[in-house]
């Protein structure tokens, strides 16, 4: 099976999992995608979305799918996102698409993150993938100083503009034993607005899409 093909899966999959007469957190990137589309096959049965991205509501509303200001709405069941990189205790990665702040936004007041990924994303430990750390502008060399004595090696996502209206700074090197840590570590920055760990407030669920099938880890 292809990357493509597993991503689809675990979207199709995670339906199962959605409640009637819910409003559905939805996340951003290509996995994304796939659960908007699958989503959209059983929209009769939601109310709406609140999104993480514009990207996102966009597709939303393609489908004809209603998309919430998260501040009009007071409970989210559950909430569906991709990963870059998950590990076993389903801490992530995230934001390779800069999605990071309104992802973790929403998971924060999600009841129940579900994350769904290929095996491709699942990991012993934390770090191979770039860390995505969203900046204010006029903060960024600031940032990258610090990162530096945190042990990382800081590059600027040039012509990358968040919908927030911010940058992003990818941070390499970082072999991350520690993920709660370093997420709080780097949040105490100033001139960061949040980072792409998902530690404190880490996955409940993951749907694995693996040649053998959807894997459920809890
Ligand atoms: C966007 C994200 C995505 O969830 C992450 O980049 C995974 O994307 P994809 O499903 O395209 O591999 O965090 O900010």
């Amino acid at each position: 099976m292809t990357q493509d093909e597993l991503k689809k899966a675990t979207a199709e999959a995670v339906i199962a999992f959605i409640p009637d007469n819910c409003i559905v957190g939805v996340g951003s990137g290509s996995t994304v995608n796939c659960f908007i589309d699958a989503l959209a096959k059983i929209k009769g049965r939601i109310d709406g979305a609140v999104s993480a991205s514009e990207a996102s509501s966009a597709r939303l509303k393609q489908h004809g799918i209603r998309v919430f200001d998260l501040n009009a709405v007071d409970r989210i069941p559950v909430y569906v996102d991709g990963a870059d990189e998950i590990n076993h205790q389903l801490q992530m990665i995230k934001g390779g698409g800069a999605a990071l702040t309104r992802e973790k936004i929403i998971a924060a007041v999600s009841d129940e993150f579900i994350c769904i990924a290929d095996e491709s994303k699942y990991v012993q430990v934390l770090g191979k993938f770039p860390l995505p750390v969203e900046v204010i502008p006029m903060a960024r060399s600031h940032v990258a100083r610090e990162l530096v004595k945190l042990g990382g090696r800081p590059a600027w996502r040039e012509g990358v503009v968040t919908d927030n209206g911010n940058w992003i700074l990818d941070v390499h090197g970082m072999a991350i034993a520690e993920p709660v840590k370093l997420e709080t570590a780097i949040n105490q920055i100033v001139g960061v607005v949040t980072n792409g760990l998902f530690a404190q407030r880490r996955a409940d669920r993951l749907l694995l899409g693996t040649p053998a099938g959807v894997k459920e880890f809890r």
